[in-house]
């Protein structure tokens, strides 16, 4: 069929109908949708059989839906209805959410239900994005799937099925039409909250829109809260610092706050914002406070010098696992195997997160044990160099150096491993320069609805280091790797197995995918042949270094990305920009 997507941003979620569909014979079109009058254009030039919108913000226009069937993706229950759906799932800790494939209709989310999916919330609360990266992608990805069967059958076209509609289905379900969720629903009262109320409210509202609140006498948006189980303090005050977060008391414990957005006069008004003002609200939105300006980053760089005083609360990375408290990284051991996972907020590698993950990666190293399992983290794998920091930074280009000679600096480590041998565990997506870490190990397992974007390309022409000319030529061939880089497409787990960049893919979900992956990593330590490989690792290495060094790779990569960075077109530094204030940098 040809399906066009129309969607505010081609996302996570909107990648992975891509890949499926497409893998399915589908032809998809995808228009960003930042008007009507786009929608209605892209409608007619592309004729579709259906319309498919992952994550649309305004509404598709009456020209568009006589055409053919549209279909919402809501990532609600049955009957929920509104922009902040799952806000109140998390806020209410639901126990069971869901995802409602809709008729695209007049009022907001009120057309009648193709197919609706729910899944289990965990009683710990994972962030927004999260839940939306993970359980509502997969349900929306059954939804569509189901909705695709109903068209191509014919049986909504002869009138032999018919979606349910609303005025039907809403005496008895359980969702509802709820207003869009306020700063004043999010508040956090740190004389009254419990650790567990002010997680779960950070959570609902992280990576979008955040809480607002006041911290040191600075206003901002909070976000990546994690329970403190041990250090204990004045509700409200900042009783340490620990790797970029900071650690507030309330009145049961502590919370940590990894990151922070400070407030900026550029916000927009509830005025001033056409959604709001449309009655539609949108997902960076809370209709009080539109948190487009600014820039997320790490909770003591936006303190700065406010937090004089705060002491340092370091953590090894061998504390023990079950112990509750903010940790990127973390190493365990059992049965000759030492797994290390790096779980940096979005995926984004700064230059003292890399050093660290370095640091860590040697530590491992040294571990009479035979294999090493980089984890990365459960949301992502990695998305790279932390393209935020470098924009707050004094020296956009010296910063952007340094941190992709601290990446380069983890990964010469990890390919130059001779005493392990090393597995890659993809439990979330990972894009440029952290998917190519990936090829750094020895085997690359992932999770098999991960979402790979193998290139830079899309950043202002952005050239990319990481050994990529080594690394990914080495595992798909030279034509493949082009093709990867060249193209800027999302590639799907299965394609990539199939092509060599993965080795395998498992795991319906992250604790099935863990599961297997630990099962798999045991087997190959236990491998009576573990010698051999480790020996034809060891030899394969030496003989591609004597052809061309690994430094000779990174000196040509770099020299690349030094035009990128310091040379005359500002392409990068443009696109950087625009990235990180998504679409709106302030002039
Ligand atoms: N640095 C800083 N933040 C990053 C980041 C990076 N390298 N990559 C992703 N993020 C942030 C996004 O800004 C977004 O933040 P928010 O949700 O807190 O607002 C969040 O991670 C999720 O990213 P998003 O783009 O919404 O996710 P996606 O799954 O739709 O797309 C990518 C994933 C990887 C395709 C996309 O994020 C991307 O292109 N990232 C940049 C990669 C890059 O160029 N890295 C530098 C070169 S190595």
């Amino acid at each position: 069929m040809r399906i066009l997507f129309l969607t505010s941003a081609h996302n996570s979620l909107s990648q992975r109908l891509w890949i499926e569909l497409g893998e399915r014979g589908h032809e998809i079109r995808v228009c960003i949708a930042a008007t009507g009058e786009t929608m209605i254009a892209a409608a007619s030039r592309e004729a579709p059989d259906l319309v498919v919108a992952p994550m649309l913000k305004i509404a598709i226009p009456k020209e568009v839906g006589s055409r053919c069937p549209c279909l919402i993706v809501h990532p609600g229950v049955k009957g929920d209805r509104g922009p902040s759906s799952l806000d109140w799932a998390i806020a209410n800790g639901e126990q069971t959410w869901g995802v409602t494939i809709l008729q695209a209709a007049e009022e907001f989310d009120a057309g009648a239900i193709w197919a609706s999916h729910e899944f289990a919330l965990e009683t710990a609360p994972s962030a927004k994005s999260s839940l939306y990266r993970g359980p509502v992608t997969e349900a929306a990805l059954r939804g569509v799937l189901e909705a695709i069967a109903r068209v191509e059958s014919g049986d909504f076209q002869s009138g032999a099925w018919r979606p349910e509609k609303l005025a039907e289905v809403a005496p008895h379900a359980r969702g509802r039409l709820r207003a869009p969720m306020r700063q004043a629903d999010r508040a956090i009262d740190w004389t009254r909250d419990t650790t567990a109320a002010i997680v779960r409210k950070i959570r609902a509202a992280d990576s979008a829109p955040g809480v607002l609140g006041v911290l040191l006498g600075k206003t901002c948006f909070l976000y990546g809260a994690h329970v403190e189980e041990r250090l204990q303090g004045p509700p409200g005050q900042v009783l340490a610092r620990r790797d970029g977060a900071i650690c507030i008391g309330a009145v049961d414990g502590a919370v940590w706050i990894s990151h922070l957005k400070a407030k900026d006069e550029n916000y927009l008004s509830e005025e001033a914002c056409s959604l709001v003002r449309a009655g539609i609200g949108c997902e960076r939105c809370d209709a009080e406070l539109c948190a487009v300006a600014g820039i997320k980053l790490p909770a003591t760089q936006v303190l700065g010098p406010l937090l004089r005083g705060a002491p340092e609360a370091p953590l090894p990375i061998t504390a023990p696992a079950d112990h509750r408290t903010y940790r990127e990284i973390v190493y365990e051991e059992e049965d000759e195997i030492g797994y290390l996972s790096f779980d940096f907020y979005n995926g984004a590698m700064s230059t003292s997160q890399c050093n660290r993950l370095r640091d860590a990666f040697l530590y491992a190293r040294t571990r009479p044990t035979r294999i090493i399992v980089l984890l990365g983290g459960a949301d992502f794998w990695s998305n790279g160099i932390h393209l935020n920091v470098i924009e707050a930074s004094d020296d956009s280009a010296a910063e952007s150096w340094r941190n992709i000679n601290a990446i380069d600096d983890l990964i010469v480590e990890i390919l130059n491993t001779m005493s392990h041998l090393v597995v890659a565990g993809l439990r979330g997506n990972a894009g440029a320069g952290g998917a190519m870490l990936a090829l750094a190990a020895d085997y690359i397992f992932a999770r098999s609805g991960v979402v790979l974007n193998p290139h830079y390309r899309s950043m202002g022409n952005l050239y990319g280091s990481e050994y990529w000319t080594y690394a990914l030529p080495r595992r798909v061939g030279q034509e493949k790797a082009q093709e990867l880089t060249l193209s800027c497409k999302p590639i799907g787990a299965r394609a990539a197995r199939e092509i060599g960049l993965l080795d395998d893919i498992f795991g319906s979900d992250v604790d099935a995918f863990e599961a297997e992956l630990r099962e798999r990593s045991k087997r190959l330590a236990k491998d009576p042949e573990f010698r051999a490989k480790l020996r034809t690792k060891h030899e394969r290495r030496l003989d591609e270094e004597a052809i061309k060094p690994l430094a000779a790779y990174r000196a040509e990569e770099l020299e690349q990305m030094r035009v990128n960075f310091f040379g005359p077109d500002p392409a990068y530094h443009a696109a950087r920009r625009r990235f990180v204030f998504k679409g709106n940098p302030p002039s």
